[in-house]
C-alpha cells in the first residue's frame, strides 16, 4: 500500500524538532511546502491539480474522455473525498492530513484493483481549518460556501497583524478573488472526510473505522478586557483595575458552565499586555472555545460565561468587549450519505459504530451545501490536537480499505 510512503513524505513538513508538534500554518513556508507536498502526490498519480480562489487545493481524478482543463469538472456529481494540511499549534501528525494521505492512497487502491471512475473523483485539502493563524476556522471551505463574508476574511489578522489579504499575497495568491464558488460547489455530488477519531469512542472496542452522525454546535468568542496599567508593588489592591482577574473569574466560569450542561469550554489562548512581570496588565484578551450537544445548551454555556466575565469585570472597573469571531451550527450529517457509507462498509465486512463529535471539519460546514459525510479512524488515547495524537498503521490502513471502499461504490459504479 503506498500510504506510508506518502505518510512519511509529509511527516518532516512543519514538525517542529523540540515539541514533536506541527506548526503548519496557512501562506507560510510551512503551508507552501504542504501545498508542494499535494502537487506532487496528485502529478505522481497523473491527476489534475487545481488551486481554487479561496486557497483550496483539488486533485482531480476524471473519468476516461473527461474534457479534463482547467476548472472544476461538469455535471455535478464528482466525488470528492479529503481534508486538511494545517495545524493547529503544535498539533499532531494525524489531524487532517491523515484523510489527504489516505485520499491519496485510496485512489492508488482502487487503481490496483482496476478500477476507474465512472464519476470525477476529487482530493480536496481545505486552507486554514483549524484557524490557527488568522482564528476563523475551516476559512477555506467558509469562504468557498459563502459561511463568511470576503471583505471580513481579508481582513483578519494574525497575532503579528499580518492581514490575511497580505498574507496570500505575498504568497502569490490574489485575495481579491476569495469568496464564494458556487461553480465548483455545483460540480461536487458528494464529500466524504476521512479523519482520526478526537476521542475515545473506539479505542476500547474491536471497531477501527466509525462512521460520522453529526458536529456539535461550536464557536470561538473573543473577549478583550482593558483595564489601567500600573505598578506592581505600589498599586494599592484597592487602586487597580487590573483585566487579569476578570479574565480569570471567566476561566473558572467556562470550566463550571461547562460541567453544569456536559458541554465543553476551552480558554487555550490569552493575551496580556503589555506584559511585564511588574505591572498590572492594560489588557487582556483570552478566547473561548465552546460547543455543546446542541445549540440550547451552547447558548446556556456561552451566556453564563459571558454573564460572569461582565460582573466580575464591572466589579474590578474593568471594560469588557466580547466579539463571535466564528459561530458553527450543529450539522447532521447527510442520512442518504450515511446510509451509503454503512451499506459500503458492511458489504467489506467492515463494522463502523456511528458517532457524533464535537470537533469541527470542512464535512460541516460543506454539508450545508453538499451531502457530506465522515469516516473516523480509531484513536488509541484519543488525544488530539496535541504531539501525541496517534492512530496505528493497522488502523490507518483500514481506513484506506474502507476509504477505498466508499469511493468505490459512489464513484466507480
Ligand atoms: C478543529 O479541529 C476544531 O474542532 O477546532
Ligand atoms: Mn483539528
Ligand atoms: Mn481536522
Amino acid at each position: 500500500m503506498s500510504f506510508a510512503g506518502l505518510w512519511d513524505s509529509l511527516l518532516p513538513v512543519g514538525r517542529d524538532g523540540a515539541s514533536g508538534g506541527y506548526r503548519r500554518f496557512s501562506w507560510t513556508p510551512e503551508d507552501a511546502a504542504c501545498r508542494a507536498w499535494f502537487t506532487l502526490a496528485a502529478a505522481e498519480r497523473g491527476l489534475r491539480v487545481l488551486t481554487d480562489n479561496n486557497g483550496n487545493l483539488w486533485a482531480w481524478w476524471d473519468p476516461p474522455g473527461a474534457p479534463g482543463g482547467a476548472g472544476p469538472p461538469a455535471g455535478g456529481e464528482a466525488v470528492v473525498t479529503g481534508s486538511h494540511l494545517d495545524s493547529v499549534p503544535d498539533g499532531g501528525a494525524f489531524d487532517g492530513p491523515l484523510g489527504v494521505v489516505s485520499a491519496f492512497a485510496a485512489v492508488d487502491l482502487l487503481r490496483e484493483r482496476g478500477r476507474v471512475p465512472a464519476r470525477p473523483l476529487g482530493v480536496a485539502a481545505f486552507s486554514e481549518e483549524e484557524g490557527g493563524r488568522f482564528g476563523v476556522a475551516c476559512l477555506g471551505s467558509r469562504l468557498m460556501t459563502g459561511a463568511i463574508d470576503p471583505g471580513r476574511a481579508r481582513a483578519l489578522a494574525d497575532a503579528a497583524g499580518v492581514t490575511l489579504a497580505e498574507a496570500m499575497a505575498a504568497a502569490g495568491y490574489d485575495p481579491g478573488l476569495i469568496g464564494p464558488d458556487d461553480e465548483l460547489l455545483a460540480a461536487i455530488g458528494a464529500y466524504v472526510e476521512l479523519h482520526v477519531e478526537q476521542g475515545r469512542a473506539l479505542a476500547d472496542t474491536d471497531a477501527a473505522i466509525a462512521i460520522g452522525e453529526q458536529i456539535w454546535p461550536h464557536g470561538r468568542w473573543r473577549l478583550d478586557f482593558t483595564g489601567r496599567p500600573d505598578h506592581a508593588g505600589t498599586a494599592t489592591l484597592a487602586d487597580r483595575r487590573d483585566p487579569m482577574l476578570p479574565f480569570a473569574a471567566a476561566v473558572l466560569a467556562a470550566r463550571q458552565a461547562a460541567a453544569t450542561h456536559g458541554a465543553r469550554a476551552t480558554v487555550g489562548r490569552v493575551i496580556a499586555e503589555p506584559g511585564a512581570i511588574n505591572a498590572v496588565s492594560a489588557r487582556v484578551t483570552g478566547w473561548l472555545d465552546a460547543r455543546g450537544p446542541d445549540e440550547q445548551v451552547l447558548q446556556a454555556v456561552v451566556d453564563e460565561v459571558l454573564a460572569a466575565a461582565r460582573e466580575a469585570a464591572a466589579g474590578h472597573g474593568v471594560e469588557l468587549a466580547v466579539e463571535t469571531e466564528s459561530a458553527t451550527p450543529a450539522v447532521r450529517f447527510d442520512p442518504t450519505l450515511r446510509e451509503t457509507l454503512a451499506s459500503s462498509l458492511a458489504a467489506r465486512g467492515i463494522r463502523a459504530p456511528v458517532l457524533p463529535t464535537g470537533a469541527g471539519h470542512d464535512a460541516g460546514v460543506l454539508a450545508a451545501r453538499v451531502p457530506s459525510g465522515m469516516l473516523f479512524v480509531r484513536n488509541p488515547t484519543g488525544v488530539s490536537h496535541s504531539p501525541a495524537e496517534h492512530a496505528n498503521p493497522a488502523d490507518c490502513a483500514a481506513g484506506v480499505q474502507a476509504l477505498a471502499a466508499v469511493l468505490d461504490d459512489l464513484a466507480c459504479q
